[in-house]
């Protein structure tokens, strides 16, 4: 069983995965991690974000069970990752490892941006998580200010809609929704009533 869950950053898919994952005892992968390790990585070497076979020999090193957050979490890592995210030798070096995450027992949940179009698409379940990018500024705003950080609205907003546009404006694998993905809006909706929706749909598939 894969559930494939895409959408821009801070629409709430990350928590929504973790949460089907621990319903059903699956395993799951955060895939933006596989991304912001590549990138983490180069940016520690002092090594350029613009030399796709540097980038690309980086990727094949990522190791899927070392993938930590909380280290990969800083707003210039994620810059970096989705910089190098547009690279095609990138993408291909992180999809193979992310399938062969995908085949593990007894299912698994991977969430990123092109779970349901490119690495995965024959997964039976796919949801396209969004919401309003003044909604996502908002969340990702609140939970800085709620960690005990300093954040700025504005800026924030700024930087979701730049991801938004280089995510979805690439060449290689945008970000946009499966043709067969479940749409959940969670502008207006709690993400318990995002996993109540998620979670019916999952048991119809099951
Ligand atoms: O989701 P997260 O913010 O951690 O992802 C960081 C960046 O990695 C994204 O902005 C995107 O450019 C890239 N990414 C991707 N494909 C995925 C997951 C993340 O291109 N499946």
């Amino acid at each position: 069983m894969i559930i494939a869950i895409d959408g821009p950053a801070a629409a709430g898919k990350g928590t929504l995965a973790r949460r089907i994952a621990e319903t059903y005892g699956f395993h799951h992968l955060d895939t933006g991690l596989t991304y912001r390790a590549t990138a983490k990585a180069l940016l520690d070497a002092g090594l350029p974000l613009d030399d796709e076979a540097i980038a690309e020999g980086m990727a094949r090193k990522v190791d899927l069970a070392g993938l930590d957050r909380t280290v990969l979490s800083r707003h210039e890592i994620g810059e970096a990752a989705s910089k190098i995210a547009v690279m095609p030798s990138v993408r291909r070096a992180l999809v193979e490892a992310q399938r062969r995450f995908a085949e593990k027992a007894p299912g698994t949940v991977l969430d990123g941006r092109d779970i349901g179009t490119v690495v995965c698409p024959g997964a039976p379940v796919k949801l396209y998580v969004t919401a309003s990018a003044a909604v996502r500024a908002k969340r990702r705003h609140e939970e800085i200010v709620e960690a005990g950080g300093s954040a700025n609205y504005d800026a924030i907003f700024e930087d979701v809609k730049r991801r938004d546009e280089r995510d979805m404006g690439r060449t290689d694998s945008p970000l946009k929704p499966a043709e067969d993905a479940y749409l959940l809006d969670t502008s207006e909706m709690s993400i318990e009533a995002a996993f109540q929706t998620a979670k019916s749909i999952i048991d119809a598939a099951l």
